[in-house]
């Protein structure tokens, strides 16, 4: 049976993918940052995922304004990455689970969301530069991208990214085929990269979802997209991967790790670890 071991969600920002290809990890502006993945990579070694379910927002590469999803949900056996500029290399193409898929879209679109399925997906810097953080060399995960629009408006609310991620949760919870499951959420936390307000941070903010997110996610269901935008700025809105990820846990969570760090180039850079509290783990 499938096992959903916790969830990581973490920043995307290009610039890290730089720091990781240039061997920038140990320069002073760099450290701190990386300093906070350090328990991540020791939590992930325990828990041993083979499968990551990555939820990430695509910046332009697979998708643009012509043809945008508010859900898509990748369903190939291979997906590759290409050049973005940013000064970031090319991955290496990811090994995917069309399996488990094919079974988390059946099982939403019977829940009622209506996602794009891909059978051929580009994968960005928002699922790419992630899993250069969580798996630095060797990498034995699969992965199952799926992808929320934070670029043409309107967006998914808060609301119901946090209800789509229950669908996921239900999906994920009903796999037949042996896996051990990890959630990833890539994306945010505040930051705005053009406009008048270029450059903004909300530490204070930050720190807010931090919490919330572990201890009371209904609490930012609350919120508007122009609540978001205000708070976090324009791209904070990536801070949608992050509910649908905790709507996919168990409501009762251990919050493992926590770590924050700004700036990271224009943004408030976070990464959290979440398990399933014990009590969700002896009911399921
Ligand atoms: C930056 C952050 C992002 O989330 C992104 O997609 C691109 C750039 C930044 O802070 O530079
Ligand atoms: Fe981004």
């Amino acid at each position: 049976m499938a096992k959903v071991v916790g969830a990581v969600a973490t920043s995307h920002v290009p610039l890290i993918g730089k720091a990781i290809a240039r061997g920038w990890q140990d320069q002073p502006y760099w450290k701190p940052f990386f300093d906070g993945y350090g328990p991540v990579r020791q939590w992930l070694a325990e828990v041993r995922p083979d499968v990551a379910v990555v939820v990430y927002n695509d910046h332009g590469l697979n998708f643009f304004l012509d043809k945008l999803p508010t859900f898509a949900i990748g369903a190939a056996a291979t997906y590759c990455n290409a050049d973005e500029g940013w000064g970031l290399p090319v991955a290496p193409p990811f090994p995917g689970h069309p399996e488990l898929s094919w079974h988390i879209i059946e099982s939403v679109v019977a829940d009622e969301f209506d996602v794009t399925t891909c059978q051929e997906m580009l994968v960005d810097h928002g699922l790419t530069v992630p899993m250069a953080l969580l798996w630095p060399g060797e990498r034995s995960v699969r992965i199952v991208p799926i992808t929320v629009n934070h670029v043409q408006y309107p967006l998914p609310s808060p609301a119901r990214c946090f209800k789509f991620g229950r669908a996921i949760g239900r999906a994920l919870a009903t796999f037949d085929g042996e896996a051990r499951i990890l959630l990833v959420a890539t994306g945010g936390l505040s930051h705005q990269l053009d406009g008048a307000r270029a450059g903004f941070i909300n530490r204070r903010f930050d720190l807010f979802c931090l919490d919330k997110i572990a201890t009371d996610p209904e609490a930012m269901t609350r919120l508007s997209i122009l609540d978001i935008v205000r708070e976090a700025g324009a791209q904070g809105t990536e801070l949608l991967t992050w509910l649908v990820v905790r709507g996919a846990l168990p409501p009762d969570v251990v919050a493992r790790h926590a770590h924050y760090h700004a700036p990271i180039s224009n943004t408030g850079a976070a990464v959290m670890v979440l398990e399933p509290a014990r009590s969700e783990v002896a009911a399921a």
